[in-house]
């Protein structure tokens, strides 16, 4: 099993703040449209990030207030957002109203039902990796065949640190990227109990891309 601690090399942090844990289960309540799925999805995205960030090196700079120059930081590092489609569409705009300087990447991957593998239709990279940190955003860890797809693409494609943010999350996906990629931290909203046959994460929230584009309604 993965150690669960705070955010950092090899490690999987689940948010234990109560404003996260409150809106999670709002989030997979099934009860709770499309439209309350979404704006749930932003908030705790938001909230996450707050956690995510926390270790971001700082730079100190000189700066004039409206009364006199003292010296103040700001973030030194280039950060790459890259949202998972379809569902990690959902989490970009809350991550961009946090980190308003970085640059977003796409990249889209499907599970196949039959084998449970991730398919990738759809790399948007530039030639070389701009940042100095790339945030992956997709709301389900899964089995983690995802998640560990697009680490190897963006570590291939150079990038330098890779923090992923998600909302819920399965024993068994975070286990698969501790072995495939323990120098990728994990932050997630909440770790649920297990896959089941059908590798659905149970409890769960059913599937993210679905309830937030309202195509489980179809
Ligand atoms: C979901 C989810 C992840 C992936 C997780 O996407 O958003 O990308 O499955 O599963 P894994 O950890 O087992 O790989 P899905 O295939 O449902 O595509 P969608 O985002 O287009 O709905």
């Amino acid at each position: 099993m993965v150690r669960e601690t705070a955010a950092g090399p090899a490690s999987l942090h689940v948010s234990s703040h109560p404003l996260v844990r409150h809106k999670m289960r709002l989030l997979a309540d099934q009860r709770t449209e499309p439209k309350v799925f979404r704006e749930l999805v932003k908030e705790v995205t938001t909230l996450l990030l707050y956690e995510a960030t926390r270790d971001l090196p700082l730079r100190f700079v000189r700066y004039q207030t409206p009364l006199e120059e003292t010296d103040g930081v700001e973030i030194a590092v280039k950060i790459g957002l890259v949202p998972i489609l379809r569902a990690g569409l959902g989490m970009v705009e809350a991550a961009l109203d946090v980190l308003p300087g970085s640059q977003v990447w796409h990249l889209g991957m499907y599970r196949d039902e039959e084998t449970h593998r991730p398919v990738s239709y759809y790399n948007r990279l530039p030639e070389t990796c701009p940042d100095d940190l790339v945030i992956v955003l997709d709301p389900m860890l899964a089995t983690g065949g995802s998640a560990a797809d697009a680490a190897s693409v963006l570590k291939r494609w150079g990038a330098p640190s890779i923090i992923f943010v998600g909302l819920i999350a399965a024993p068994e996906g975070a286990d698969l990227m501790g072995r495939s990629h323990p120098d990728v931290s994990l932050v997630v909203a909440r770790l649920d109990r297990q896959l089941d046959e059908r590798r659905f994460i149970r409890p769960g929230l059913g599937d993210a891309g679905d309830r937030l584009f309202g195509t489980d309604l179809m």
